[in-house]
């Protein structure tokens, strides 16, 4: 228990991560296996325990949340520098919220999770386990970042700096979205979305080996393509797709500027 407990206040201060950047590795991303080994540990030796929730809204005997005592919420103090605006938000202990990070209500943050400074995590976005989100990415309202913890050799869902998530985008099973994308409302990417590339005329798929990559600055919006072939293409079906329809311009990056006033 002493041990899972050191674990879990090194991950919340950012000193260990279940995935850290290492350009040496062909995803740019270096899993940390024993870092998950030791998160799946804490489920383990956690027991169901009553939180209440407290506090103005709910007193007292109100509201009582029930979960394995190894993972109770987080508190943060105005010294943390982190805004967690007052409504239904959570963030589980083993996360770590850099300074700047700005939570808006509600939005739910798993154990494992890594945010960088000055983003933003919408209403409604989740940041499943383990996932790593870097500087001055924007989970719009409703995006859904999976976690990845099992098993503990898979990577994360990764969101490098500068991205934009749009809202209701999903972003699952190990994808990485390299630095400076864009990803139009409504995007879903998994280890089976085909993205379709028109500006080079590429379609990139997770292999084996590697997760679903998105390249940097690339503006990815949902489409469809036509099925081709078996009753598919006698109903006049198509099917989901992401396409890459160009790389982050000036008009681009207008219109994913944030208000800065309201961060
Ligand atoms: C992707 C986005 C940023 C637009 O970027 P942009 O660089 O201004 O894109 P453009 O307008 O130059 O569009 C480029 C092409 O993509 C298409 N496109 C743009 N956004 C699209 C979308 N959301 N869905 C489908 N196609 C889209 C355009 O029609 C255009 O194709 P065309 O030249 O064949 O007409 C914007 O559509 C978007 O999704 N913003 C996020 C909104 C959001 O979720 N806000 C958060 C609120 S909390």
């Amino acid at each position: 228990m002493t041990a899972f407990l050191s674990l879990r206040e090194a991950l919340e201060r950012g000193q260990v991560r279940s995935a850290s950047p290492d350009p040496a590795s062909p995803t740019g991303w270096r899993v940390n296996p024993w870092v998950k080994q030791g998160i799946l540990l804490g489920f383990r030796l956690g027991t169901l325990e009553e939180m209440p929730a407290g506090g103005p809204t709910f007193p007292v005997g109100t509201l009582v949340y029930v979960d394995k005592h190894t993972y109770p919420a987080r508190h943060f103090t105005a010294d943390d520098g982190i805004r967690l605006v007052p409504g239904g938000s959570s963030v589980r202990a083993g996360a770590y919220l850099a300074r700047s990070v700005v939570c808006m209500p509600p939005m739910y943050v798993n154990a494992g999770a890594y945010i960088d400074e000055g983003t933003m995590v919408d209403s409604h976005a989740l940041v499943g386990s383990c996932a790593q989100i870097g500087k001055r990415v924007h989970l719009s309202a409703a995006a859904q970042i999976g976690g990845v913890l099992e098993p503990v050799n898979a990577s994360p869902v990764v969101i490098e700096d500068d991205v934009l998530v749009g809202g209701n985008c999903g972003v699952y099973e190990g994808a990485i979205v390299r630095k400076g994308a864009v990803l139009a409302a409504g995007t879903i990417l998994t280890r089976g979305t085909p993205v379709f590339n028109l500006v080079n005329g590429e379609v990139l798929r997770a292999t084996d080996e590697l997760p679903l990559i998105i390249p940097e600055n690339a503006v990815v919006v949902p489409g469809s393509r036509a099925v081709t072939k078996g009753k598919g293409q006698a109903w006049g079906l198509s099917l989901y797709a992401a396409v890459i329809v160009k790389y982050r311009d000036d008009k681009t990056s207008l219109s994913t500027t944030l208000e800065d006033l309201l961060r």
